[in-house]
């Protein structure tokens, strides 16, 4: 089979296509032959060598997190999914021991990891990490469900947004921030989503979000923000200054949930601000298996349809970590490697 590994750590053009031996499946897992696996910019942070988890001597490294297909073979302990059921892949890894694994939610398990190696026709994995998709949810679709759609709607569900709240969404055109704008209409609540680009902002108005910034100063964006309102809450997966904005603008007891650091690691926070406003600040990392199913339900009865901003065959999964660079598209990036 072919693969797409990364064989150095500098950027898309380290990203390569190598023929190796097609995968058996480990008692617990099953095969799938990958119809669909789509980027997140924690492949990127890898590729250009900015993840502390990858380093050279592990090259070539397979990336690749959200993985769609069908099920091709699966292992002796195998009983939950069999041969040519469709189905996408819930990248969790956790130890099933640790307090957290019994108390729950799972995303908090002590030993938490994800699984890595889509950008390749086929993939062996853990079956009991498969969810069933229904004839109705496409292979595209559901490989843009399991880390930005479940991201958002697990960060949504932390910050407690309900009908009729104002969610800032700083970065609204990417994975996450294209499922938090989304999700936020699901849920009856109105979204403040910006970018630095007008087009991109048109995109997302059609998607359903009720005001848009162009920006990337926040005091622009706070002003502009004032205008619009108080918000209930704000999803932040792009940290650096926008993490203070985000605390300067929410209404009193409001809540952040963080998630990411795409425009900075570290962030300065108004101290007095945060108590005296009763403000709360939650990170969050990933979902449960549950929000993957009750997302691809979503998709099934037609409430949700992900967002897709560029589809590509598994020789161009290069070209795809370039337009992630360039900013340019809209939506979850996927490949198709059959
Ligand atoms: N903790 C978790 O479980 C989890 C899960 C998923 C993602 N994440 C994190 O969430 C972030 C988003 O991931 P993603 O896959 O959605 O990425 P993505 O698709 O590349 O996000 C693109 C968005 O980020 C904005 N952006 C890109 N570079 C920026 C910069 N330097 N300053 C300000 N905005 C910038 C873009 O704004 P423009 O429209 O202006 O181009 C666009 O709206 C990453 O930090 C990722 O690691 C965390
Ligand atoms: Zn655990």
């Amino acid at each position: 089979m072919r693969i797409a590994p990364f064989a150095g750590l500098g950027g898309p053009d380290d990203v390569t296509v190598q023929d190796v031996d097609d995968p058996d499946p480990e008692p617990a897992e099953a095969v799938v032959s990958v119809r669909a696996c789509s980027l997140n910019r924690h492949d990127l942070w890898i590729l250009e060598g900015e993840s502390a988890m990858v380093d050279t001597e592990k090259l070539p490294f397979l990336s690749g997190l959200d993985v769609a297909g069908v099920v091709e073979s699966v292992g002796e302990r195998v009983d939950a999914v069999s041969p040519g059921d469709r189905v996408v892949l819930f990248p969790n890894e956790t130890c099933g021991r640790c307090r957290y694994c019994r108390e729950g939610p799972e995303n908090l398990c002590e030993e938490f990891s994800l699984y890595h190696g889509g950008f390749a026709e086929k993939a062996a994995v853990p079956a009991d990490r498969l969810v069933h998709l229904p004839d109705g949810v496409g292979m595209t679709s559901a490989a843009a469900l399991p880390t930005a759609y479940v991201t958002a709607w697990r960060m949504l569900r932390r910050a407690r947004v309900t009908a009729g709240d104002l969610v800032f969404v700083p970065g609204a055109t990417g994975g996450v921030g294209v499922a938090s704008v989304q999700l936020v209409d699901v849920l009856g609540a109105r979204s403040i989503g910006t970018s630095t680009s007008a087009e991109k902002l048109e995109r997302i108005e059609e998607l359903g979000a009720d005001h848009t910034i162009r920006s990337a100063d926040p005091d622009v964006l706070e002003a502009e923000l004032r205008e619009i309102g108080e918000t209930d809450a704000v999803l932040n997966h792009l940290g650096g200054e926008y993490t203070d904005l985000g605390l300067r603008t929410l209404r009193r007891g409001g809540r952040m949930v963080v998630c990411g650091r795409t425009a900075g690691a570290t962030s300065e926070i108004d101290v007095p601000a945060m108590f005296l406003n009763h403000l709360q600040l939650i990170g969050s990392t990933m979902g449960t298996q549950g929000d993957l199913e009750r997302l691809v339900g979503l998709v099934a009865d037609g409430t949700l349809e992900p967002v897709i901003g560029g589809e590509y065959a598994l020789e161009e999964t290069g070209r795809a970590f370039a337009d992630m660079q360039d900013r340019e598209r809209v939506g979850k990036l996927v490949v198709q490697p059959n």
